[in-house]
């Protein structure tokens, strides 16, 4: 399997050398009129130091109820200290990044996208925690540690943006995410939730329901499948399939006796074993998923037109993932947020979704049959999409927005107890 390695390398730096010339060549680039967001700009999450989260929003192109009843859809991206751009300009928002290669210039673009989670839903992009993408922190001690920090400055900013117009106030609200958001959807839902009880209710948020894409939730038990997962998917033999339980044992280890340092480490010398031996980018640490080319995410941003056109501070140089948020963070890796689930099940509505194909995060586990269904118990449903990656919504975006408004609005396989296949793209009722 090894050999895999050397022409995903090559296709990289190939693909490096690209990017490096797009941006010597410094394009005069800027983003369609039609493109660009409703509204973007600063939500304050202190107004002593002025640490603010930076968002974008794009209203529902057509929407199917009045505005102030229309679902709005919170996203956050991974990491920790990814930026939700990555979601907005690769995944799930309504225009895409893309990029071309004529006659040895090259040139970027953007495209529309169908499967965009804004057709009938508003959508805000949140670039989460401060220190993350074109979000600011006044200083390092201000980034949070833990969850509980990450959903208090959150809780702030998204009140704030819920105040900035009368028609927000009383939308129905979900928050989305995927990967390491699997620790801060549950923790801002289950604050929020917390909180409106002691709000009065202009001040609550209207929270229904939260969604999880190939979520990090419970790093103990998640940190446990991996060996069978490559072990039944044939990737790897059963020599080390019992060296990568090994490891996964020591990071189980190291949970228990709560040295969370060294328990994120084994997490990570986990994936590194899984990517010797296997050679598969995708397993990579999230900066390295060179396949889902997040780099023309950070091309794109580093444009001063476009940093302009978004309103996003100048002085910051945009970057996918924050490394200083990714140090700050570090501890709070293996930490599990999985009773915020299930407060949330019992009290709203949660989604956990996952492309199969996905190795690194999930809850899929072996000799169980999800290639196609939707299992629903009560508050909770479970989607497994079929084709699709660790990035759903990129890799299936027809799929993810069907799953997604199916979702929110109950219909179609969402719509019943019963367990369902999926239509191909989660309308049908089969
Ligand atoms: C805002 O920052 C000040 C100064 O660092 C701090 O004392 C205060 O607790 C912060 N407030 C919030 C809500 O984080
Ligand atoms: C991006 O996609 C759009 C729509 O398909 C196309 O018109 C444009 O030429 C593409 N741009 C690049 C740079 O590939
Ligand atoms: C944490 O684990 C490391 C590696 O196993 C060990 O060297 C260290 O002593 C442990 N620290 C604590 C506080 O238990
Ligand atoms: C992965 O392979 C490289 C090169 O063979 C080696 O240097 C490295 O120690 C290996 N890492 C792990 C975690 O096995
Ligand atoms: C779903 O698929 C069916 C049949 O393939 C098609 O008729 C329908 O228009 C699709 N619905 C959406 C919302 O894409």
């Amino acid at each position: 399997m090894n050999s895999k390695e050397t022409p995903h390398l090559l296709i990289n730096l190939l693909f490096l050398l690209f990017l490096h010339q797009i941006s010597c060549s410094s394009p005069a680039f800027l983003l369609p009129k039609q493109a660009l967001p409703t509204r973007s700009g600063y939500l304050p999450v202190n107004s002593t130091t002025g640490s603010a989260i930076f968002y974008t929003f794009y209203e529902a192109q057509t929407p199917t109820s009045p505005l102030s009843q229309t679902p709005l859809l919170i996203w956050l991206q991974g990491g920790p200290g990814c930026s939700s751009m990555i979601g907005n300009f690769l995944e799930l928002g309504p225009w895409r990044v893309n990029f071309s290669h004529t006659q040895n210039v090259e040139h970027l673009g953007l495209e529309p996208n169908s499967g965009s989670w804004n057709r009938i839903f508003g959508l805000l992009f949140v670039d989460n925690p401060i220190g993350t993408g074109f979000s600011f922190a006044a200083t390092e001690e201000e980034i949070p540690r833990d969850q509980f920090s990450v959903a208090e400055h959150l809780f702030i900013a998204i009140s704030g943006f819920l105040e900035s117009d009368p028609l927000f106030k009383t939308r129905p609200v979900y928050f989305t995410g995927e990967s390491y958001a699997g620790k801060y959807v549950p923790a801002i839902g289950y604050y929020t939730l917390k909180k409106n009880l002691n709000l009065p209710e202009s001040k609550r948020v209207n929270l229904q329901g939260v969604a999880i894409g190939n979520g990090l939730t419970d790093p103990e038990t998640q940190i446990t499948t991996h060996a069978v997962n490559a072990y039944f998917s044939g990737l790897i033999n059963e020599r080390q399939k019992s060296e990568i339980e090994k490891a996964q044992w020591e990071a189980v280890k190291l949970v228990r006796t709560g040295n969370w340092s060294e328990a994120t480490n084994a997490r990570n010398g986990v994936f590194n074993l899984l990517q010797n031996m296997t050679g598969l980018a995708t397993l990579y640490d999230y900066t390295k998923r060179i396949p889902y080319q997040t780099s023309l995410v950070t091309t794109l941003l580093q444009i001063e037109e476009v940093k302009k056109a978004l309103g996003a501070k100048e002085s910051i140089v945009f970057d996918e993932c924050s490394d200083v948020v990714g140090d700050a963070l570090h501890e709070d890796v293996m930490k599990s947020v999985k009773y915020m689930v299930e407060f949330l099940v019992k009290n709203s509505k949660v989604l956990l979704y996952q492309g199969f194909f996905d190795l690194k995060d999930g809850f899929r586990r072996v000799n169980e049959e999800l290639a196609g269904y939707v299992q629903k118990w009560g508050g909770l449903s479970h989607a497994v999409v079929l084709g699709a990656g660790h990035f759903v919504p990129t890799d299936q975006s027809l799929r993810s927005q069907a799953m997604i408004e199916n979702w929110v609005i109950e219909k179609g396989v969402f719509g019943n107890d019963l367990e369902q296949p999926l239509s191909d793209n989660f309308t049908g009722s089969i």
